[in-house]
């Protein structure tokens, strides 16, 4: 969504303010500002410098101010109320100038506050939601003259979610923070004090970090840090250290993100399954569930969004087919909102890679309130999916920076093999030997990934020569190939801006079909399954009306140059495993595409690489 940071301390906060949000810039990029506090002869201001577009702009304007500033604030921004504008962008201001604050979240009632603002005299520079907060502010300091105490008056007015620091003229070096749903880190370093919307921004200088929790403030100054909660009571939250370290996720030599997170997968893989198999037992501890509760599931949701709902529809694939229990894989924009039938005996498995998604987790919540038990499945060590689901497994996919998710996709389809294998075992559909049989291949998956980096670039750079110049694609499948072509049409569109759909192959000739022209690229799943001969066929029908057909295939597959144009083969794999192998070569499909288009593979335009809104 936005990223935020802020530091307090003796150096100078300029550069510290710019360095974070370049690390922050992926989480949304279309304005960045800061707010520097100046001290000269015997009173201090706030200078405001914001600018549309990527924070090297505004880097490049603060070129000319001075470095003095040790105690400043600063936002990149992804839009939600207002256009992408230097007015719109943060931080926003009080009246008098002297408060600026910078904000994540959306605040649901700002409508209503802006009217009774500007009813007692405020006046409103930008079309944002966040500036109510620099007003109601401003009003709360005029009474208490502390920061702190202003922000929690002022919290108490707002309705939505936020994560929000603010600085004071009145209050040099102090940084007030509050957070309620978007997330708020809080660290002490060697020079100073820090809070960042994500751990990235400050593990240069810090790694002993506060997860700030819903409800709780902390005021931050070059000497330390204090924490209250909503009544102003002094609390002492637990300290996280976090220990992945910053080269993993900076670049390491690869042109983008996007392809050094695609080249890590097999590591990603090996990660996942490390010490899922011990004693020759399946073991996922983090469930939260003991074994006799686990045979008691009756029903799995999986809620997701993007991504992580296309790796739910491929756990459907396999919890049906190993547990033989229903599952159901629901977008949680609309399982929230449909009231879905939960049973104690319903597992609600909900997949994030930010672990911050907004309906997603307004999805958990409910399905709480319903009485499911509720699994998460996340990148994110101590992200808000996290900590309100009652047990979790962590992907290990390490920070994903690029906007379109590759590697910590991968990390979700195996954690929920691993999932669909541990309820198919203890209801007795499969024998611990099979499991352990099961659990091996699916590591040979990291090996097979790598051959087709090893093997396959020359036939994914002539299939995205074929399709660059397309104005749409169809990507199909059927069975597994039909869940995966979901995945490769969202990968496809989202990055090269070239439209795509995907269709389970049995549709084409219902409807989909009228599509096809000549040259029209069809994008098949067509490895060795059951259902090959059946997608061949469809495949045929497109053919026969000049359609130019891309197909991911099983190595040694020959017959299917009889039909492609162009083959892109993966190793021989089971057919439940394929979505692990078979996704590989469409995420590279869909990154040369989008190079040849001129695109921007990492930071796609109107996207953010978390979606704190609903
Ligand atoms: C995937 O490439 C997109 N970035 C997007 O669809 C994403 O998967 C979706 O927003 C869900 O994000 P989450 O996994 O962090 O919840």
């Amino acid at each position: 969504m936005c990223g935020i940071v802020g530091y307090t301390g003796t150096e100078a906060a300029k550069d510290i303010l710019i360095s974070g949000l370049k690390r922050l810039e992926y989480r949304g990029y279309d304005s960045a500002g800061v707010a520097l506090e100046r001290t000269s002869a015997h009173e201090t201001v706030v200078d405001v410098i914001r600018r549309v577009g990527k924070v090297a702009g505004l880097e490049s304007e603060l070129a000319n101010v001075d470095a003095e500033a040790a105690c400043g604030i600063g936002h990149t921004r992804w839009a939600t109320h207002g256009r992408p504008s230097t007015v719109n962008a943060h931080p926003h201001v009080s009246c008098d100038g002297r408060i600026a604050i910078v904000h994540n979240g959306i605040i649901e009632n700002f409508a209503e506050l802006r009217s009774e603002l500007e009813g007692r005299g405020h006046t409103f520079a930008s079309e944002t939601d966040t500036e109510v907060f620099a007003h109601l502010i401003e009003e709360a300091y005029a009474r208490e003259h502390d920061l702190l105490g202003a922000l929690r008056e002022a919290c108490t007015h707002v309705v939505g979610a936020y994560g929000i620091a603010a600085v004071c003229a009145d209050e040099p070096g102090v940084i007030a923070v509050a957070r309620k749903d978007s997330p708020i880190i809080i660290g002490r370093g060697e020079h100073g004090s820090y809070v960042a919307s994500d751990m990235i921004a400050v593990i240069d200088s810090t790694r002993d970090v506060v997860v700030l929790e819903d409800g709780q403030f902390a005021r931050l100054t070059p000497e330390g840090i204090s924490y209250t909660d909503a009544q102003g009571e002094p609390i002492e939250p637990p300290v996280t250290h976090v220990d992945w370290n910053i080269d993993m996720a900076e670049k390491a030599g690869y042109p983008d993100f996007m392809l050094k997170e695609i080249c890590e997968q097999p590591r990603v893989v090996r990660d996942t399954l490390v010490g899922r198999m011990t004693g020759g037992e399946l073991s996922i501890d983090e469930l939260g569930l003991s074994l006799e509760e686990l045979n008691l599931i009756d029903r799995v949701y999986v809620i997701a969004c993007g991504t992580s709902y296309h790796a739910g529809l491929i756990a459907k694939n396999l919890i049906e087919m190993w547990a033989r229990i229903p599952c159901e894989v629901e977008a949680a924009s609309e399982f929230r909102y449909r009231d879905p039938i939960i049973t104690p005996s319903t597992l609600v498995v909900a997949v994030s890679q930010s672990g911050e998604t907004a309906d997603t987790l307004a999805a958990i919540r409910d399905a709480r309130i319903k009485g499911a038990k509720v699994f998460g499945i996340t990148n994110v060590v101590g992200s808000p999916v996290a900590r309100e689901s009652d047990g979790v497994i962590y992907t290990k996919a390490n920070k994903e920076i690029a906007v379109a998710s590759t590697k910590s996709f991968i990390g979700q389809v195996v954690s929920l093999t691993l999932l669909a294998l541990l309820l198919a075992q203890v209801k007795y559909r499969l024998t611990v030997g099979q499991v352990r049989m099961l659990f091996r291949e699916l590591g040979d998956t990291a090996e097979q990934i790598q051959w087709i980096f090893e093997t396959q670039k020359d036939a994914i750079h002539e299939a995205a020569l074929a399709c660059k110049d397309a104005h749409s694609a169809l990507f199909v499948g059927r069975g597994m190939g039909a869940a995966i072509a979901n995945e490769g049409a969202l990968k496809l569109k989202e990055i090269s801006y070239l439209h795509a759909e995907a269709y389970a192959a049995g549709e084409m000739k219902h409807g989909p079909i009228a599509l096809i022209d000549p040259g029209f690229p069809v994008i098949a799943i067509a490895t060795k399954s059951p259902v090959y001969d059946k997608t061949v066929s469809n495949l045929k029908e497109c053919e026969a009306r000049g359609a130019k057909i891309i197909v991911v295939a099983t190595e040694g597959d020959e017959d299917i140059r009889e039909i492609a144009d162009h083959v892109i083969y993966i190793p021989r794999v089971r057919d439940a495993f394929c979505a692990i192998t078979a996704t590989v070569p469409l995420q590279l499909l869909a990154r040369e595409v989008a190079l040849m288009r001129g695109c921007d593979v990492d930071q796609p335009r109107n996207l953010a690489k978390s979606v704190t809104v609903e």
